[in-house]
């Protein structure tokens, strides 16, 4: 398969005033130029990027943008979710006003998922929204967070030094996403597993035959292999973006793509536990088949056969320490999946089979904590 192998999804939402080109492929952002011409009224960009990629991948995107006669700002945001903050956005403001950047200018996000959340969230408030570009430079951003609308920060639980997560944010649609498979070479390994979490879970939400694959495939994911990785992260793309397409404010089906991050989200933000997001991901996955098999409507060869695809693509099957159980499920009910105060949790029942339980009792959560725990 040539290296110039490209796919384009086209993800259309009622919200946004046309349809979102979703490019997959290499040297996408050699060509973010003529891509993104049509969607900017103005001739003034920021690209918020995160420090990690300012001196590589922000390079190509701010040359290909000059290219093409936009006046190009670029702002480096440091690495980590713990800059995803309101003072982070606060920061961007100030610098896209100092830029003069007016309403008719756009924003491009380059990053991880922590860029286009927290470079997405600006764009959805700078002057009340301005056109929003995203480009993914990790895998889990290319799979999930860069499609589908969702912007944000974490913000302080009340009375505790923990952030929770995603708390503030708003709904605001890319109008492209870039997904230039050539950026994927500089990602660390760790971080490159993290977006294979997610792929596992579009796999038990939506496509049976992935796992499968998945779990034939997994040397073949690497960064370097770009002609199978161009149509794995399309084939993932096109699910979140089916997923959304069907449900963009999330009153259903999108629901589901929330599987295992009630338990992720209490977990990742404890430094204790040392914890990326994607691996929390994984570690949620398995806790919330744990929880279903108490709940005893999960299938018992699930969690074993989750286990050990998580465990072959190099991502944790157990916590480094036990969190206290009154602590998670104090951040579990702060989280936005609570509905009158009962605990909404997504069940893996079996692959391509999720069950909503309303009011999930704390001893299934217990159970799901104890499954990972060491
Ligand atoms: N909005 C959504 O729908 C959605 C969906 C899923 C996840 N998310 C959010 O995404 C975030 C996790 O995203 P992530 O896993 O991409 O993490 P991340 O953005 O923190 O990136 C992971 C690490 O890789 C580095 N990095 C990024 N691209 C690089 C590259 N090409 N080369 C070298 N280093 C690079 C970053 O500096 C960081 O250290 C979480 O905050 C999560 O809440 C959002």
């Amino acid at each position: 398969m040539s290296d110039r192998h490209r796919v384009r999804i086209d993800l259309h939402v009622a919200s946004a005033p046309r349809e979102c080109g979703i490019h997959v492929g290499a040297a996408v952002l050699e060509e973010a130029g003529e891509i993104l011409s049509p969607h900017v009224r103005g001739r003034r960009l920021a690209i918020i990027c995160d420090a990690a990629v300012a001196q590589t991948h922000a390079q190509t995107l701010a040359g290909a943008c000059s290219g093409s006669g936009f006046d190009c700002h670029q702002i480096a945001v440091p690495s980590g979710e713990a800059h995803k903050t309101l003072e982070s956005a606060a920061r961007l403001y100030e610098a896209m006003f100092a830029a003069s950047l007016d309403r008719s200018s756009a924003v491009i996000a380059l990053g991880g998922g922590v860029t286009t959340d927290l470079a997405g969230f600006v764009a959805a408030t700078f002057m009340r929204g301005i056109t929003l570009i995203n480009a993914p430079t990790t895998l889990l951003g290319m799979v999930d967070a860069a499609i589908g609308g969702k912007t944000g920060v974490n913000f302080p639980l009340p009375g505790s030094a923990v952030l929770g997560k995603n708390l503030v944010g708003a709904f605001h649609h890319p109008a492209a996403v870039l997904m230039d498979v050539a950026t994927l070479h500089t990602l660390p390994p760790r971080a490159f597993r993290c977006g294979l979490a997610e792929c596992i879970k579009h796999a038990l939400i939506a496509d049976p035959s992935m796992l499968d694959w998945i779990e034939a495939h997994s040397a073949a994911l690497q960064p370097a292999r770009s002609g199978e990785l161009v149509d794995f992260i399309a084939r993932n793309a096109r699910i979140k973006a089916d997923v959304v397409a069907g449900d963009e404010r999330e009153s259903g089906q999108r629901l589901l793509l929330n599987l295992g991050h009630t338990f992720a989200h209490a977990i990742e933000t404890r430094p204790e536990l040392g914890l990326e997001h994607g691996e929390a991901v994984a570690l949620g996955l398995l806790a919330a088949c744990a929880a279903g098999e108490h709940l005893k409507i999960t299938n018992l060869e699930l969690r074993p056969r989750l286990r050990a695809v998580i465990g072959q693509l190099g991502l944790p099957v157990r916590l480094s320490s036990s969190p206290p159980l009154a602590e998670v499920l104090s951040a579990m009910n702060a989280d936005k999946k609570i509905e009158d105060g009962k605990l909404r949790l997504l069940i893996p029942v079996d692959v391509g089979v999720v069950e909503m339980v309303r009011s999930a009792p704390d001893s299934a959560v217990e159970a799901g904590l104890a499954s990972i725990s060491p």
